[in-house]
């Protein structure tokens, strides 16, 4: 993250009162991406399968031989363990005999990976090592049959889970949120919030309402939009269709600190941060506080939020006071944008709805469904259904 051309660009958002020269007029994004249920289809196959996504926090897997169920991917079940070696896999949570759920429980820690239903047995890698009355299975090998496992990658403490074999590194898949994230110093932050819900809305709908600050002053006048100038924003959009947005706390400045330099890190002391990492996953930041929000589909006209929140370690016991006091306030501006979404799609499912008209403040929406019809392709959408590709040029350069 470059501090200076940030401070740069919120200082000229700010002084501007025209829509910057050069920026495309956006065509209007057509209402079926939110509503068809042949586009959701695509989505799930091309956009999500094939997507790295955030499962869970190394803290989830405290020991060798521990495990969680991470159900949220489209009802795949996907088992994370940590082998006794400490490295950190992910399993289809499918026994290679009849096809049972290994385990049941959310999360917990065993001696090895025994199948609740006829006790095959498999080690924390994936082996297959024991099969009660093996003599009835002539010609079976216990090689062939090991769990089936998925692309599984830690970054800075989280855990990414991908179902494409071919997919790129994550960190390359990153780009420069990798960077940007050691430099909230995502590391040493542990969860220390968590929260999820069932909305009758489209996942898009929901992670559009964490994309734009255009909305503060109507829609939460007594809290963000009364702590952010959304006139003071800085927006970039970064390659795979990630973004970010920077925007200046009220009443404050974005100057050179006193030591004269400018550093990464201002940027998360003067202005609120957020990322998007293509397709669903957002990121508001505050110093020393990150909230990974999710935004998974369950349907065309449903989404699951969940979102784990991570902070410095604490110690033992319950969180301060004043930090649980800081989750409490994000929960009720939570709340304002949650409330107002199964509205939004029932309007959009009215017949009354054609499309969306976005406006240069809103460009990391239509950035991000730009991504999704390259990752779909183009050629397989309905002409009616397609957004016209044109911000590329605006992609930020590398530092
Ligand atoms: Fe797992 Fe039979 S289905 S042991």
């Amino acid at each position: 993250m470059k501090a200076e051309t940030i401070f740069s660009q919120i200082r000229y958002e700010e002084s501007r009162d025209d829509a910057p020269p050069g920026f495309p007029s956006l065509p209007e994004v057509p209402g079926g991406r939110y509503t068809d249920p042949a586009f959701f289809a695509l989505e799930v196959e091309r956009v999500f399968r094939p997507a790295w996504h955030l499962a869970g926090h190394v803290a989830d897997l405290p020991e060798p031989r521990s495990y969680f169920i991470f159900d949220k991917l489209l009802g795949k079940p996907i088992l994370v363990v940590r082998d006794r070696e400490g490295e950190v896999r992910a399993f289809y949570n499918t026994c290679r005999h009849r096809g049972a759920p290994i385990v049941k429980d959310a999360a917990g820690r065993c001696n090895l990976l025994r199948c609740q239903y006829h006790s095959w047995a498999y080690d924390f890698d994936g082996r297959l090592l024991s099969v009660p009355d093996a003599h009835d299975f002539p010609g079976l090998d216990k090689a062939d049959r090991g769990l089936i496992q998925l692309r599984c990658e830690t970054f800075e403490g989280l855990i990414f889970v991908n179902e494409d074999p071919k997919a790129i590194p994550l960190v390359e898949w990153l780009g420069p949120l990798a960077e940007e994230w050691r430099t909230a110093d995502l590391r040493a932050l542990v969860p220390d919030y968590r929260w999820s819900r069932v909305i009758g809305c489209n996942w898009k709908c929901a992670l559009d309402a964490f994309q734009e600050v255009y909305h503060i002053k109507t829609l939460h006048p007594t809290t963000v939009g009364a702590a952010l100038d959304h006139h003071a924003t800085a927006i970039s959009l970064l390659p795979n269709g990630h973004s970010r947005m920077c925007v200046r706390y009220a009443h404050g400045d974005c100057e050179t600190r006193p030591d004269g330099g400018w550093s990464d890190r201002s940027v998360y002391e003067q202005t609120s941060v957020a990322h998007t990492m293509w397709p669903a996953l957002n990121v508001p930041w505050r110093i020393g506080s990150g909230k990974f929000m999710m935004f998974w589909p369950r349907g065309v006209d449903q989404c699951e939020v969940q979102i784990i929140g991570v902070g410095m370690p604490w110690g033992e016991g319950p969180l301060p006071a004043a930090r649980q006091a800081g989750n409490d306030q994000f929960d009720s501006i939570l709340m304002e944008d949650v409330e107002n979404l199964e509205a939004i799609q029932a309007s959009l499912e009215s017949g009354a709805f054609t499309g969306m008209i976005l406006g240069y403040q809103e460009r990391r929406l239509y950035w991000s469904h730009e991504q999704i019809d390259r990752a779909i392709g183009i050629d397989r959408l309905e002409k009616d259904l397609r957004v016209e590709q044109l911000l590329s040029p605006l992609v930020e350069s590398p530092a």
